[in-house]
Parts: structure tokens; C-alpha cells; sequence
């Protein structure tokens, strides 16, 4: 049995299976499920397809054996094609590597000894090594570095006595951590899948079935889907598709429900990069939510009002959006906490039954923000999820939910879920105030005035800026009160998908040590409005610039102080909102100048969760 309590989890990749592909072009739509899946790791990938014409004699097993046959590569699949030939039945996995280096023979799928069974996999075998041992004492050889390859020759050796569906599942027990495995067996034809804590999700058309980490990477093939539960198994044949529970070792019975995702949601819609479409899109999210917001703000707005303490927590751009929380909430009245979720751990000895905690996930899948969940449910706090994709594990722990409703957010830089977060939180914290309406109507017009900034004549002067910064080393960004946080997302876009080493500080901070850093030409980044703090923000422009640092003013006003400036919408409290997405437009046109892919950065995955 493996243990319930969340451990150390990296629950990256992505897994795409086909059983009974219509086209008989098995290989051919795995991988274009792994393209689409590509955002959850870009390493290496790899499918194994059941060769349906060569058949051999095994003479330890006296029977006829199908062979699979595998291609694997290092990189990301861009524009790949695959060499497979024909085939019903197969598996793929783009890796983001974790045990052993990024290297053909460590690319998923990995071949038991007898080269008639595969396995993918997603998350770390944390009992690799004893498993490992033992294995190799039995005579399995292995010929990678990674803790996958484990899941292959151990379902092998219980291959031995038991039949495939029984094998993966005993295997499965045996691995500590959290996990999901995908075994592909050509003799039986069978492909059973099984997870605890890496999501997995079946798409099913008619008697065609797809397997996969993400649902959206069926979304163009499939109109049902079944997601899996913690501990559930899936069996499927060219005959069948089984659900089973890996606990009570029971077949349960599917709940399938449609699958509402457009094959827009998955493509590009004709911009260059994701980021790019994802990023435009933020007018129309925000109109959305102006015109339709989740049923549930009420509801939780209420709650907050009733609740002793109220704590926002998440991770990277989700952190920031739950610091925003505490300046939105304080104009509101209310006092509440935002905290890193993997620093909350220590703190949650002072949460109890009246305490609500409220979980910002773009995925809600991240390891750390459900940690800090299950220790706030610990404590009998009331949860909710501000959350984007559904079905999550986060969704199912959370008493209240908010959808985003920003759609897939396929590149791995977070814009337009991080928006639609931070417009729900600015939305609660009105609401509260009974402002609801009001809101609605200021966030709608925002909107409009957002399209207008994002059209192309708008943009060529954030894309001269990425020209002028596109050789520098560091660019510090300034904020004060909403622009402090604004400017630390502004920053890390910057990071992620530039590689310039940005770094945002308040206003106040720099005379107490920053300022030591400003040099002759030294590029710093002020977000400024039109509101209270205005003046101070541009007073600590000034102290930069009297140390020779170059002003870049974004701001709807223009200022002296600015050497450069990128004019934004003025629209009071939500110009932050707009200077944010000034800074990820940036992050864009800086990561192209620079040659580097937007979609995917180095290094970084979707849905990364590290303890
Ligand atoms: C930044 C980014 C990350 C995520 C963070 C939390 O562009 O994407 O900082 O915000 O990893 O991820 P979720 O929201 O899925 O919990």
C-alpha cells in the first residue's frame, strides 16, 4: 500500500496512450498528443507502438510474442515526425527529467527485458533503489539511469504469476511516492493505467480510447471523459475500458462527463506562441468575468466576513496574486495573510475551525499549495480554490471553489490564469464591500480600454524597449502599494521567459540597500498610477536617476523622471492590472529578441510541484 500522507512529489511530463486508433496511425496521434502535452516537460520524448505485423518465437515463454516497437529522442518534439509505421495501440511521453540525465536511453517509454511490455511514467519511485536490488538479483537488466524503468521489470516479474491487469496493480503498490505509471502489454493487447498524485485522464469516441495527463490533449478527438481518482486504475483493451479501485480492488463505475474543450484550446489559433494568444486573450477574460463571474464569489465573500482569519496562499505568480489579496482586502477593511504555500507548513499550528484558507492554483495540482491545504484542513479550516483547471486535487479538497474561467494556459509562463486569479481576488474584495455591481461595470470597461492598449500600434513601444534592454544583464523594477506586487510579477516574467535576472522592490526599499546596485545606464523599471502614491513612486525614480539609472516609466502618465516610457490605460485601482501585462508583453518580444522559446522556457514545466 502506498502511503496517503502528500510526500516529496515532482509530477511533471506527459503521458498520452491510444487503444483501437480509428486511422490505424497509432503512433502518428500519440504524437500529436505529446505536442500538445509538450508544456508539462521538453526534455526528451518517446512513444512505443505494438508492431502488429512481426511476431516472434520467445523460447523461455515457448509462445508466440508481439513486439513493440520504440522510437526515442532527445529535445523537444517541435516539429518531429514520427518513423513508427501503422498500428492500433500505443503509448508516448515527453520527459522533464528528474532521475538521470536527459539522454535517448533515460526518454520514457522504458521495455521490460523481454521487449513485449512498456511503461511511461510521471513522478518519482521513491523506493527505486531497494526496488532496484532486488530486481537485479532476479536477472533483470536495465539499461537506463532513471527510477522509471523500475515500474517495467517489476511488472515483468509479477507478470510471472499473475495476469496483466493484476501485475500492473501489484507493481503499482509496490512503488512509494507519488506516482502514475501507463503499461502497454502486446500480448494481451492491453493498456492499464494508474495513479496516485499525477493526474490521468481517458478520453473516450466510440470504441477509440485515449489516456492522458491532461485532458485537453484529447480535446480535438474525444467528447467524454473520466478523470481519475487518487487510487484508481484504468484497463483498457480493444474490446473494453475498465475502472477499477487500486484500494478495494474493485471494478467502479466510470463518471463520465463531456468534455468541454474547443480544438482552439489546444492550438495556437494562428498566433506565432501560446504565450502570445494566451496573453491576448486577457481582454476577454476579464469581460467574461465582468459579465459572468463564478456563483460562488457571493458565497465566498460571505464567508470571508464571517471568518476570524483569512489566508491566501500559492505558489510563484499565485503567491504574488495572494500578496495583492492583503492590499485589496485592507482598502475592503479586512486583515488577511498571504503566504508563500511552502513556507506555510510552520504556521499552520495557528489555523483553526475559524480560519479560512483560500488556495490560488492556476492548475491545482501544485504540490506545495496542496500541502499547505491538507495542513489547513488538518486544523478543520474551511478551504476554498481559486482555481483554472478543473477537476484538479485541489478542487476536490476545497469546500468552495472559484473557477477562473480562463481556459487551458498552455505555455508554461503563467499569463492570462495569473489575470483572471487577480481579478476574482479584486472581485471578492468589492464584493465584500458591497460593491459588486460597481466592480462589474469598472472591470468591463477596463477590459475594453485593454484592448486597445494590446492592438499592434500599442505594443511597438514595449517591443523598441526589449530591443533597447535585449543585452542587459539585470533590470530592477519599482512599485509602491499595488505596483509592489505588480512589479514582482512584472519581474519574474521577466525572468522566466527573458533569462534577464530582473528584480522587484518596493519604492521604500531601495534607500535601505538596494540602491547600493545602480550604475551608469543601470535599467529600473517604475509601475506607477494615477493615485495616491504616485509621487512617491516617481521621488524614488529620481534617487535612481540622480545615481545614473535609466527610468523606464510604465505609467498612464508621462513624467521627467522617465527616459523611456510605455504608456498603459489609466484606470484608477486596475492599472496595476494593465502594468502587469506591460511587463509579460516584455517578457515576450525580450524572450524573442534573445532567441529563447516563450512557450517553453528552460528548465521549467507546467504543473511543476516540488517539495
Ligand atoms: C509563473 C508560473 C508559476 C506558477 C506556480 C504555481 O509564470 O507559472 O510561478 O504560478 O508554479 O502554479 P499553479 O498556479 O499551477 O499552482
Amino acid at each position: 500500500m502506498q502511503p496517503r500522507r502528500l510526500k516529496k512529489e515532482i509530477s511533471m511530463c506527459g503521458i498520452f496512450a491510444v487503444v483501437n486508433d480509428s486511422g490505424n496511425q497509432a503512433a502518428q496521434t500519440v504524437m500529436e498528443g505529446l505536442k500538445i502535452l509538450e508544456y508539462r516537460g521538453y526534455d526528451s520524448w518517446g512513444i512505443a507502438l505494438i508492431d502488429q505485423k512481426l511476431k516472434i518465437k520467445d523460447k523461455k515463454f515457448r509462445k508466440y510474442i508481439k513486439k513493440i516497437i520504440i522510437e526515442k529522442h532527445v529535445g523537444k518534439i517541435g516539429k518531429a515526425k514520427t518513423v513508427l509505421p501503422a498500428g492500433r495501440t500505443a503509448i508516448g511521453h515527453t520527459r522533464w527529467a528528474t532521475h538521470g540525465g536527459v539522454t535517448a536511453r533515460n526518454a520514457h517509454p522504458h521495455l521490460d527485458c523481454t521487449g513485449t511490455l512498456a511503461v511511461i511514467h510521471n513522478g518519482i519511485i521513491e523506493n527505486y533503489r531497494e526496488l532496484k536490488q532486488d530486481l537485479a538479483i532476479k536477472g533483470h537488466k536495465f539499461v537506463s539511469e532513471t527510477d522509471s524503468e523500475i515500474a517495467a521489470h517489476l511488472i515483468e516479474q509479477e507478470l510471472k504469476n499473475k495476469d496483466i491487469k493484476k501485475a500492473v496493480f501489484s507493481a503499482f503498490d509496490k512503488l512509494k511516492g507519488l506516482n502514475a505509471i501507463v503499461a502497454l502489454d502486446a500480448n494481451s493487447n492491453t493498456i492499464v493505467g494508474c495513479r496516485y498524485g499525477s493526474p490521468l485522464a481517458v478520453g473516450l469516441n466510440q470504441n477509440e480510447y485515449f489516456l492522458a495527463s491532461d485532458a485537453i490533449a484529447f480535446a480535438n478527438r474525444a467528447k467524454k471523459v473520466i478523470y481519475l481518482k487518487d487510487r484508481q486504475a484504468v484497463v483498457m483493451t480493444s474490446k473494453s475500458i475498465k475502472l477499477y479501485d487500486l484500494d478495494k480492488k474493485k471494478l467502479v463505475k466510470p463518471e463520465i462527463k463531456e468534455l468541454n474543450l474547443k480544438k482552439q484550446d489546444a492550438d495556437k489559433s494562428g498566433y506565432r506562441h501560446f504565450y502570445l494568444k494566451e496573453a491576448m486573450q486577457e481582454p476577454g477574460i476579464i469581460k467574461n468575468i465582468s459579465e459572468k463571474p463564478d456563483k460562488n464569489i457571493q458565497k465566498l465573500a460571505k464567508v470571508i466576513k464571517q471568518a476570524e482569519k483569512t489566508i491566501f496562499f500559492g505558489c510563484g505568480s499565485a503567491y504574488f496574486c495572494s500578496l495583492f489579496a492583503k492590499y485589496f482586502f485592507a482598502e475592503a477593511g479586512i486583515d488577511v495573510q498571504a503566504f508563500q504555500a511552502h513556507e506555510y507548513e510552520y504556521f499552520a499550528k495557528l489555523a483553526d475551525k475559524n480560519t479560512l484558507g483560500i488556495a490560488i492554483s492556476q492548475s491545482g495540482e501544485t504540490a506545495d499549495t496542496l500541502l499547505a491545504a491538507k495542513a489547513l484542513k488538518a486544523k478543520k479550516a474551511e478551504l476554498a480554490g481559486i482555481l483554472n483547471a478543473k477537476f484538479s486535487s485541489l478542487e476536490r479538497l476545497s469546500d468552495i471553489v472559484i473557477n477562473v474561467q480562463a481556459g487551458p494556459e498552455i505555455a508554461v509562463v503563467s499569463t492570462k490564469a495569473f489575470i483572471a486569479q487577480l481579478t476574482y481576488v479584486y472581485l471578492l474584495s468589492r464584493t465584500v464591500k458591497g460593491l459588486y455591481k460597481k466592480t462589474c461595470s469598472d472591470l468591463a470597461l477596463f477590459a475594453k480600454n485593454l484592448n486597445g492598449f494590446l492592438k499592434p500600434a500599442g505594443m511597438q513601444k514595449i517591443k523598441k524597449l526589449a530591443l533597447k534592454l535585449a543585452d542587459k544583464q539585470n533590470i530592477f523594477v519599482t512599485g509602491k502599494n499595488l505596483n509592489y506586487p505588480a512589479g514582482l510579477e512584472f519581474a519574474l516574467k521577466l525572468k522566466e521567459a527573458s533569462y534577464i535576472h530582473a528584480e522587484a522592490f518596493a519604492c521604500g526599499e531601495l534607500k535601505h540597500g538596494v540602491i547600493s546596485l545602480i550604475e551608469q545606464g543601470t535599467p529600473c523599471t517604475v509601475l506607477a498610477d494615477n493615485l495616491k502614491y504616485k509621487a512617491d513612486s516617481l521621488s524614488s525614480a529620481e534617487e535612481v536617476k540622480a545615481r545614473g539609472g535609466y527610468i523606464i516609466g510604465i505609467a498612464p502618465f508621462e513624467s521627467e523622471v522617465f527616459d523611456y516610457h510605455v504608456r498603459v490605460p489609466d484606470a484608477g485601482r486596475l492599472t496595476c492590472f494593465a502594468n502587469i501585462i506591460a511587463g509579460q508583453m516584455l517578457a515576450y518580444f525580450l524572450s524573442l529578441v534573445r532567441g529563447a522559446d516563450p512557450d517553453k522556457p528552460r528548465n521549467l514545466a507546467k504543473s511543476v510541484t516540488v517539495k
